[in-house]
Order: structure tokens, then C-alpha cells, then sequence
């Protein structure tokens, strides 16, 4: 895992932004997954603002969100759908018909599950997959238990998601107690993975997912398998995490490895044999 720890949120969005900004226009990824939830909004409110400038372009760009809650109708002001809509859709130069969600109200939950399994499959894949994590470590839905290797289904929230998502709605009876969600094993087919986490909340969480065992009482430790995640969190979220310092010595020492190793290189190369000052100090 490569872990990023900037100073405040501020920072970790404009890091997100800059990452997912690379990826569309320098890698060209074209289909994207997504997540919801307080964490993420910051970053789309990011990128609205980078679609103004013309930074990012989604006119030929496909996104999956990553889950939506069971038995909400797409326009309810709580759905993940209407979110999105509000929170980054309406306000990007997206196709309507290059967004997909699961449906809140399917007449089949097996068949919706396997349908957008199927969607994401025949684009060629989710190139990057951004998520958020929850405090009892899950990435979309997937609650503690679920297996590592489970595929977009139905699942019950946990008494802990239902109290975090309480505040977004007006009756506690009124809150889903179940979603839909894209599997652990889902997620860990996207070419490449950005998660965000910040405030003291996520610490508990981060520390099990980076440091922990890859165990299915924290879904997102299962990222430790992943070849290519990259993990933004604050200084607040970084707080339980035991190698903070060798995160921050690697981020120092990763910036510097191209010029050493060009330097190396060319030294070589002209049989110059005088060392250059990283090797010295070995
Ligand atoms: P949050 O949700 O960004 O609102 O904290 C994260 C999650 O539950 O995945």
C-alpha cells in the first residue's frame, strides 16, 4: 500500500483531486468507481471545480457507484443516486447514460446484482476505484464478516452504518437497513484503487486496514492484497497507525528515487566513478 499523510483535509482532497485528475488525463482511464458519503463530496466539489477550468472532461467517461441503499427510489432525496445527481453529476459534462448505479428498488436482487457485475465486465473493467472507509472498516457495504471474496449482492447494515447515517434523514425509522453493494471481490478487480480517510473517527479503521491482518472484520484490510492502492488520509486518521514514520520517510525517499537513479546511471554510463551524495551516506 502506498500511504499518503497530509496535514488536514484540505490536503488530502487536493491530493485525491491531483491523483484522480492524472489518471483520467494522463492514463487515460475511462470508467471510474465511486463512491458516496461525506469523505468523497469534498473531492467532487474539487473536481466541479477542475471540470470549470477545464482540467477533466467526462464526456467519454463511464462510472460505477459503488452502492445504494434497499427500498429508496432513485429521485428520494437520501438515495446515493440523487447524491451523486446533486453532488457531482448535474454539474459535469457526464451522459446520462454512462452512469450506473444499482437499483434501490429491483424486482430482482439477484438478477440487478448479476446485471452490473455483467455492465462493469463488458466496459473492460473499473480502471480506478475511489472509496471511503467507514469506521468499522468497511469499503462500500461490505460490513464486517462479509467475505473478502463476495460479489456485488444484498447486505444487512450494521446497528453502527445505520447510527452514522442516521443524521441524513428525519426519522430513525426512516433509515435503510440494507444496500446493495459491489463485493470485496468486486472491488479488488479495479486496476487501481484511491482511498480517503480523514478525522480521528477513521483512525481505528485505518490503523486495522493498513497495519492490521487482512481479516473480514475490517473488509478494507483485504486492500493489502491489492497490487496498486494508494491510501490519502489526514493527520487525524493517521493517528493510530504505528510505521507513520516510515510512511513519511518512503513519501520523502520515493520523490527523490528517479533523480538518484538517473544520476546513477549516467555516472555509469561515462564511467565517472565519484558517488553521488544518497549513495555516500549508505
Ligand atoms: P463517510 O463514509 O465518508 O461519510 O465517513 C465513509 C464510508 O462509510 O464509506
Amino acid at each position: 500500500m502506498n500511504v499518503v499523510i497530509r496535514p488536514d483535509e484540505a490536503d488530502v482532497t487536493r491530493y485525491a483531486y491531483e491523483f484522480l485528475r492524472d489518471r483520467m488525463n494522463r492514463k487515460r482511464y475511462r470508467v471510474l468507481g465511486l463512491p458516496t458519503g461525506s469523505t468523497p463530496l469534498r473531492l467532487y466539489r474539487a473536481v466541479i471545480d477542475g471540470f470549470k477550468r477545464g482540467e477533466v472532461d467526462f464526456a467519454d467517461v463511464h462510472t460505477f457507484n459503488l452502492d445504494e441503499y434497499l427500498g429508496l427510489p432513485p429521485d428520494h432525496p437520501q438515495s446515493y443516486r440523487r447524491f451523486m445527481e446533486t453532488n457531482l453529476f448535474g454539474q459535469i459534462n457526464i451522459k446520462p447514460e454512462n452512469i450506473n448505479f444499482l437499483s434501490g428498488l429491483p424486482r430482482d436482487i439477484e438478477e440487478e446484482c448479476e446485471r452490473y457485475e455483467r455492465a462493469i465486465r463488458e466496459l473492460g473493467g473499473i480502471k480506478l476505484q475511489i472509496l471511503g472507509i467507514g469506521r468499522d472498516g468497511h469499503i462500500g457495504f461490505n460490513e464486517p464478516t462479509s467475505s473478502l471474496a463476495s460479489r456485488t449482492r444484498d447486505k444487512t447494515l450494521t446497528r453502527e452504518t445505520i447510527e452514522d447515517n442516521r443524521r441524513f434523514f428525519e426519522r430513525d425509522e426512516e433509515v435503510p437497513r440494507w444496500a446493495l453493494t459491489m463485493g470485496v471481490g468486486t472491488i479488488m478487480e479495479a486496476r487501481e484503487v484511491l482511498l480517503l480517510a480523514t478525522g480521528r473517527a477513521k483512525a481505528d479503521a485505518v490503523a486495522a486496514m493498513i497495519e492490521g491482518p487482512v481479516t473480514t472484520m475490517c473488509t478494507a484490510s483485504a486492500l493489502q492484497m491489492h497490487p496498486r492502492v494508494t491510501v490519502v488520509i489526514d493527520e487525524a486518521a493517521a493517528a493510530k497507525l504505528n510505521h507513520d514514520d516510515y510512511y513519511r520517510w518512503m513519501a520523502d525517499n520515493d520523490a527523490r528515487m528517479v533523480g538518484y537513479l538517473e544520476e546513477r546511471r549516467r555516472r555509469f554510463l561515462t564511467g565517472d566513478s565519484a558517488q553521488p551524495e544518497a549513495a555516500q551516506k549508505q
